[in-house]
């Protein structure tokens, strides 16, 4: 058990929460490398002697410590921009491991990564194709491309979050993938190496990744047939951690089914996890700052808002919320809200807690798209990051001041 209490008192990783709280500035994060881990090594062992790179999603958390604990574990990087290229590059983290993904890298992001020698640019659509050739014919290299499919699969989960559906923006039709790949094998400044999907994340089930892959394959032994042969597959990311307690998709089965469609094709398997490595091993440690009760209904306000997590306004997620101090007395019902001047800034609606002005609270679950996502939104400092490691509680990232916030402004008038 990661997350409990002992005598009363919530304990995370074996750490007693309500020690490191009352001894620092909240709100802040707080990790368990020791999580991260468990869940990084429950994919690697799941390979057997499969060829396999797992290329964590730097998206979901790029702190510079956990992508280097990360790289330190042997993980390769699936990035979105030259910063985060530049960002796993400091972390320590090996080019030759990183796939780059997105809709609209720019010409200065493909130069990045073309002067890297990145391991392979999963591309969207023919215009990025050509614009890579054109710059790597230019720097006389190859590029490494792999094209990303669209699998036009149905998948259950929230709509701002698929990416495999057939009206999203990503991924190539399947109807236009085999003209494409025969397109990129006349370029000089390309070099084919592979086939990549991502249907989406926090899916919860394992068939619409089977079925996709089913289409995929198609498609590789249509492309072997022709005399492309592949060298990868990439399925992309998008596994589930469960929010409310409900049961998710095994890793190891997850792989192991993936491995049994791919047969004795020789395709290395490359995979994209970013929250099923770190959503669980966060939580946000924060302080109530207020309680407010009307005849209608009664609010926990928190020192957190919508600018340190904005993931329950975004996609109306659920995180579970928990008392810090676990206390017998009766719980009532609190819509648990931030500080924010916008209706849209809570944490947690209905929620039961038994809590007074003063106390903690921690938000389960906040390691992936929490503070990636933050802002500096009401003129709020971006807050503290901190990582148990060994016992010891880290810090990682110091919070902003208010001098950086204005620092790159400019006072024209
Ligand atoms: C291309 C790609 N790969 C990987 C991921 C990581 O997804 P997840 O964090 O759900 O594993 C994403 C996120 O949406 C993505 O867009």
């Amino acid at each position: 058990m990661t997350i409990d209490y002992k005598q009363d008192i919530l304990h995370f990783d074996n750490n007693n929460i309500l020690e490191i709280a009352k001894s620092r500035q909240t709100p802040f994060y707080l990790y368990s490398e020791s999580i991260i881990k468990n869940n990084y090594n429950s994919y690697s062992e799941s390979f057997g002697d499969h060829s396999h790179n797992i290329c964590y999603s730097v998206k979901a958390n790029s702190n510079l410590s956990i992508l280097s604990l990360l790289a330190k574990l042997g993980s390769g990087f699936d990035i979105v921009s030259g910063g985060e290229l530049t960002r796993v590059l400091t972390a320590g983290g090996d080019p030759s491991k990183i796939v780059f993904s997105g809709v609209g890298k720019t010409q200065e992001e493909i130069i990045q990564a073309l002067d890297n020698n990145i391991m392979c640019f999963n591309v969207e659509s023919k215009d990025e194709l050509n614009t890579i050739n054109k710059i790597a014919k230019q720097k006389n290299k190859k590029a490494n491309i792999s094209f990303r499919v669209n699998p036009a699969i149905n998948v259950n989960t929230h709509p701002y979050i698929t990416t495999g559906m057939r009206d999203n923006k990503f991924g190539i039709d399947q109807s236009d993938i085999l003209s494409l790949y025969k397109d990129a094998s006349m370029l000089d400044g390309i070099s084919i190496a592979g086939i990549d999907f991502h249907i989406g994340s926090q899916i919860m089930e394992l068939e619409p990744y089977l079925e996709s892959l089913v289409k995929i394959i198609a498609i590789v032994d249509d492309l072997d047939a022709c005399g492309i042969p592949l060298k990868h597959i990439d399925i992309g990311g998008g596994l589930g951690i469960s929010y409310e307690g409900e049961p998710i998709v095994d890793k190891s089965l997850y792989i192991s089914e993936i491995i049994k469609i791919i047969g004795n094709r020789k395709l290395s398997l490359v995979i994209e996890p970013g929250r099923s490595i770190v959503g669980e091993a966060g939580l946000l440690i924060t302080k109530i700052i207020n309680i407010k009760e009307s005849s209608t209904k009664s609010f926990v306000i928190t020192d957190a808002g919508m600018n340190d997590m904005l993931r329950p306004p975004l996609y109306e997620a659920f995180h579970s919320i928990i008392e810090v101090v676990n206390t017998s007395t009766p719980k009532t019902s609190y819509d648990v809200v931030g500080p924010i001047c916008e209706t849209a800034d809570f944490l947690g609606k209905d929620r039961k807690l038994s809590v007074s002005q003063g106390d903690f609270l921690a938000v389960e679950n906040v390691g992936a798209y929490g503070f990636v996502l933050a802002s500096n939104y009401n003129t709020r400092p971006k807050i503290d990051e901190y990582i148990i490691s060994n016992n010891k509680v880290n810090k990682i990232r110091k919070r902003d001041t208010i001098d950086q916030i204005l620092e790159n402004e400019i006072k024209f008038l």
